[in-house]
This record gives C-alpha cells, structure tokens and sequence, in this order.
C-alpha cells in the first residue's frame, strides 16, 4: 500500500527510482511520480497508468537527487492531481505513505496562511508545513522535523528541496521505511525489494526517526531529535526470489512454492528430536509457564489461520483461545486477563490494523506478546516478546497463499509446544506429530499435482456470479480462505459457512445456478457433512467437493469431485487448502482479472 523510493547519487536516479516503483508494484497502487532537483528547479513527472507509463513519461528527466511514489488513494480519488509527489511553491516536494489525521485543521490554517491546494489529499499539508518552516531560514532538515511535530497520525516519508540538490530528508511513524547505503550513494524505500539492485546493506528505522540523507553518509535522529546510530544489516533477500522466473503470474509461483516455504519454516523443529519453546525466544519457557489463555489477533487470510489454530490449540493443548479481528478488537472494550498470551498473525508484520490491535492489547496490561510473522525486521516482531518468524520468503502476489499456510504451520508448532508444557503430549505422540510434520511438504507437493485437473474445473465457474464455500469444524476457516481468495481476485461474490449452519439460512440461495464448493476431509464430521450436502443436491445446487481418500463420496450428475491424495489428521487444512488457492487462481485466469494486483487491494495494509 504505497510505496516510496529515494536516491541521492553521483548518477542519474531516475532509472533507480523507477525500478524501484516498479518492485514495489505489488504492494498495490493507483497512480504513481517522481520528481528530481535539475538546474535549481524541480521537475515532476506523474501518472495514473501502470509504473511502465510513468516510465515512458520520465525518458527525458534527469537528476541526481529525487523521490517517487505508488499511491493507493485514501484521501481524493486516484488522478493525476492528487499523485504524489505534492510540491509546495515550486520548491519542497514530498512522498507520503500513511494518513494524516489532523490534515483538515492543518489545511484550514496553511490556507489562511497563503497556501493553495492543488490536491484532495493530506499529504499536501505535508508539503506546505515543511515549506512554511523551510522559508524561515530553517535547514531541510529542521523544516521537516518541525513539520512532523505538528501532525498526528502515521506517516513514512520523503522530502527534498529545489535550492538542495544533496541532501534528501526521510521519516517514518507507523508506516515502514529503510536506508539503503551504497558507495557514494544514499537510498530509501519502503521495502528492501526496491532496493537490491543498488545494495544489500540497509539501515531499518525505528518509529519516530528522521534522517538526513546525502551522498558521503547520513545522520538518523530519534523521536526526541537525539542523533542515534542503526545497525547497517545485510538483507538476505535474494533477487530471484522477487523474480516471476518461469511462472505466468507471482500468484502462481507462491503457491508452488510452498513445499518449500513449509519445510524452510519446520527445518528447526523438523532436525531435531524433541519441541522445545526456545524455537519462540529465551522467554518462551517462562511464558508458556504462565500463561492459560491465548488472544489471537489478525485481519484477512492471517485471521483464518488464526480461527483454525483455535481448534488445535483447544483440543491438542487444553488452551481457552479467542480468535479477534484486530481492526474490531482495537475498538472493542474486552476484559484484558494477564495471564493471557497475545499472539499476532501477519505475513508483513505492518498491518496498521494489527499493530494498533496489539498496542490496544498491551494498554489494557497483556504483557505475553508472540508475534507470527514472515517478516523478521518489521514493526509486529519489533514489539512483541516472543517471536516464531515463518519463512515463506517474499510474498509478492496480493492474494496470500504460502503465507497462510506456513503460518498455519508455525500455529501447530505452537500447538504442540504449548501442549508439553501442559503435560498433554505423550513422547509417543511428540514423535508421531514431528513425524508427519517431516512429511508435510511432499504431501503438499502431491496435492499440487492436482492442478491441471482444477483448472479444468475452473472453466465451470467463469460464468458464475456466486458461490458457497462449505466446511465443518477445523474446515472451516479453509472455506473461509477459499472464498477470501476466489473473491478478491475472481471479482465472484464467495462466501463460506460452517455446513451446519446451511438450513438456518444460506439454504435460500441454493439453487442451480449457485455453485457449491465443498472441503471434505476424512475426519470426525465427514458423516455430519455428507448429509449437509445431500441438503443441497436435493435444492438442485451444483456440488464441487475436495475429498480425501476413503470418504465415498462419489462423483454423480451434479456433484463434481477432486480426489485428495491423502488424509493428513490434524494438518489435513494445510492440504485442503492448496485446491482452493489453485481454484481461485485458474477461475480468475478465465476471468481475466489482474492476478497479482487486483482491483482496490494492497499488499500491506498500512493505512487504517
Ligand atoms: O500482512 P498481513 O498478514 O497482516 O495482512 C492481512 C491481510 O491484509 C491479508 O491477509 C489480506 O487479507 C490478503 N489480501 C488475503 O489474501
């Protein structure tokens, strides 16, 4: 959501400022711009197309200093106007990502103050405050903090001025940001991606940091205006594993990548003989030892795997658990125990959602924090104690896929030792579970085979409006993901219920235009299920069902049904839901939508 880009070189940055953008792509956006310092003035170049568009746009801008911007619109609709970067007097330019809370009272005063807004966005006020201070013969950088001293909300960004071709001033409040250093060169970016074709060595800032940025070096000062030092990390990030290599879309990609995401997140756990909480931080034993609840919380695909993980946590551990939606949660009154380990989910670890939600956990006394996360330098494993980092690599594709399910992964990790500290794991069955953890991504790589048989079936959904997604107990949170992921990038209204629920009211909408999807696992409810979908074969609905071996469900007129290699017990929802994801993707490729960026999403929800 929102990217920024920065240089300061000895070079022309405007091709490392576009590659940039174009990495950052992903993160989802509606328009994008840059602008350079050339001879004393500045030069903006900006558009509502694709990065490729502002490309061709900028062939003949130059300069050695500059910043650009993908703007996913929160304040004004997406236009050419209201694309970053904002230029105050033809002399500050800034990026934004983030939102500025108090914009209105600040654009009531700048306006009185002679100002004129050429934007809907609270960017803008951004511009015009540093430039306000600038034009008192403050530094850039003075400028910039005194204008950050006035805002109230979240914020990453980056300034530079017409009259200061060295010096490129940076911030970050809430929304990520990083430094890359080179040799005689200086960058910032939004995510280290954009940046490797330049460095690999990166400086993560803290929240509340400003930092001034030229060519020989840079200062960072903290939330106090302390000049501070940051260690200079070396991003393992490889730059193949941003590349599409030989697959159609990122989407694609991810999905067959998680054998390997799986067994890079169990390696651990996976050569070892026995679980133990250290895999969780030093303070995991001491914490487990505390604790009788556990509070998840997480929004989208990471809630689901946190409503699935309740299921394992109440039945294998003996743990009371309660699964939030942190954008709710945030706002809800709860009655806060301290016994209770928070635990959130997220594949970036900078969903503002998220972040607020554990921040709002921690004011109310909840001291136990574990954060599950894919991204080891963000902002949630920052704040919380404990940590599991799942290593499904960079996610590029909008549609979460291998991060589900190393998180569901990491969640039975958590299981299992939450269980022996709890005295309810046999040696026998510690072994027994490893066991089949070991065995997890082949049996994952299996259910891939499945695929040129899905995108056949897909061809029956390009035509629908609709569809039900059905599962029962540990199911159903994949029937949630399921229709999370058909929707958000097939466009096809999905919803998914607990299949006991059908006859208290979804039943109405069976009919033979509805198309039914159903998990069906080899387990305790299978009888429960088999006669929820008799219910809707009897109301004419076409059935799509995804069965394990030995449930005898067989195919007939109007039941459709995809073979499961196997039964995998308590991990048999990582398997279910790869046939989902391949699902959404091929139905999606008959509807012809944009699949690693679909229309309104972003990767990282930063923003509120
Ligand atoms: O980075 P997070 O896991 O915190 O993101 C949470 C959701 O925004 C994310 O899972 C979203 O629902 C995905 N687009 C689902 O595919």
């Amino acid at each position: 959501m929102c990217g920024i880009v920065g240089a300061v070189a000895q070079r022309n940055v405007v091709p490392i400022l576009l590659e940039g953008l174009q990495r950052l792509e992903y993160r989802g956006y509606d328009s994008a711009g840059l602008v350079v310092v050339r001879d004393g003035q500045l030069e903006r170049v900006r558009s509502t197309g694709r990065v490729a568009e502002l490309t061709e746009k900028s062939a003949a801008t130059h300069g050695l200093i500059g910043i650009a911007h993908t703007r996913w619109a929160t304040h004004g609709a997406p236009s050419e106007r209201n694309a970053h970067p904002h230029i105050s007097k033809n002399h500050i330019a800034v990026v934004h990502n983030g939102i500025i809370e108090n914009y209105e009272a600040l654009r009531t005063y700048l306006t009185a103050a002679g100002y004129e807004f050429t934007s809907d966005t609270d960017t803008e006020v951004i511009a015009h405050l540093v430039h306000s201070h600038y034009a008192r013969g403050n530094s850039l950088l003075a400028a910039t903090q005194a204008a950050l001293a006035e805002l109230v909300g979240a914020y990453a960004i980056g300034v530079i001025a017409a009259d200061n071709p060295d010096q490129l001033i940076c911030a970050r409040r809430g929304s990520p940001l990083l430094l890359g250093v080179g040799s005689g060169e200086h960058f910032v970016a939004s995510d280290v991606s954009a940046l490797l074709p330049v460095t690999r060595q990166v400086v993560y800032l803290e929240e509340g940091d400003v930092v001034e940025l030229g060519r020989l070096g840079y200062r960072i000062f903290d939330a106090q205006g302390t000049q501070v030092e940051r260690a200079v990390q070396v991003s393992e990030l490889s730059n193949e594993s941003v590349q599409l290599g030989a697959y159609r879309h990122y989407m694609q990609k991810e999905i067959h990548e998680q054998p390997q995401a799986l067994a890079d997140t169990l390696e651990s756990v996976c050569n070892s003989q026995s679980l133990v909480p250290g895999i969780f931080g030093a303070e995991a034993a001491a914490t487990f030892a505390d604790i009788d609840s556990i509070l998840i919380l997480a929004c989208g695909t990471s809630h689901h795997a946190g409503l699935a993980a309740r299921y394992w946590l109440e039945e294998i551990a003996g743990i009371r658990c309660n699964v939030e939606i942190a954008s709710e949660y945030r706002y809800r009154t709860s009655v806060p125990n301290p016994k209770t380990l928070v635990v959130v989910i997220s594949q970036s670890g900078e969903t503002a959602d998220t972040q607020a939600a554990l921040n709002h956990a921690k004011a109310q006394g909840h001291g136990h924090t574990l954060a599950i996360c894919n991204v080891p330098e963000s902002a949630l494993v920052r704040l919380c104690k404990l940590r599991l980092l799942t290593r499904a690599g960079p996610e590029i594709g909008v549609a979460s896929t291998k991060a589900f399910t190393t998180q569901l992964a990491a969640l039975f990790l958590l299981t299992l030792v939450l269980a022996k500290t709890r005295g309810r794991l046999t040696a026998q069955q510690e072994q027994q579970y490893l066991h089949e953890l070991r065995h997890l991504p082949s049996a994952v790589q299996k259910v891939l085979e499945l695929e040129p048989l899905i995108a056949k079936l897909a061809e029956h959904f390009a035509g629908k409006q609709h569809a039900l997604f059905l599962g029962r107990g540990l199911h159903y949170p994949i029937a949630l993901e399921g229709a999370l992921k058909l929707k958000e990038i097939s466009y096809i209204h999905a919803e998914a219920y607990p299949a006991g629920e059908l006859k208290h009211g979804p039943l109405a909408l069976v009919d033979k235009d509805m198309p039914v999807i159903s998990v069906a696992p080899n387990d305790a409810l299978l009888e429960k299920l088999k006669s929820n979908l008799q219910e809707v074969r009897a109301r004419g609905g076409e059935l799509y069902v995804f069965a394990d071996a030995d449930t005898h469900i067989h195919a007939a007129d109007g039941i459709h049904i995809m073979q499961m290699p196997e039964h995998a017990g308590y991990l048999s929802p990582i398997l279910h839901t790869i046939p989902l994801q391949l699902l959404a993707y091929y139905v999606a490729l008959q509807k012809g939508t944009d699949v690693d960026k679909p229309r309104n999403l972003a990767k990282s929800v930063t923003v509120e």
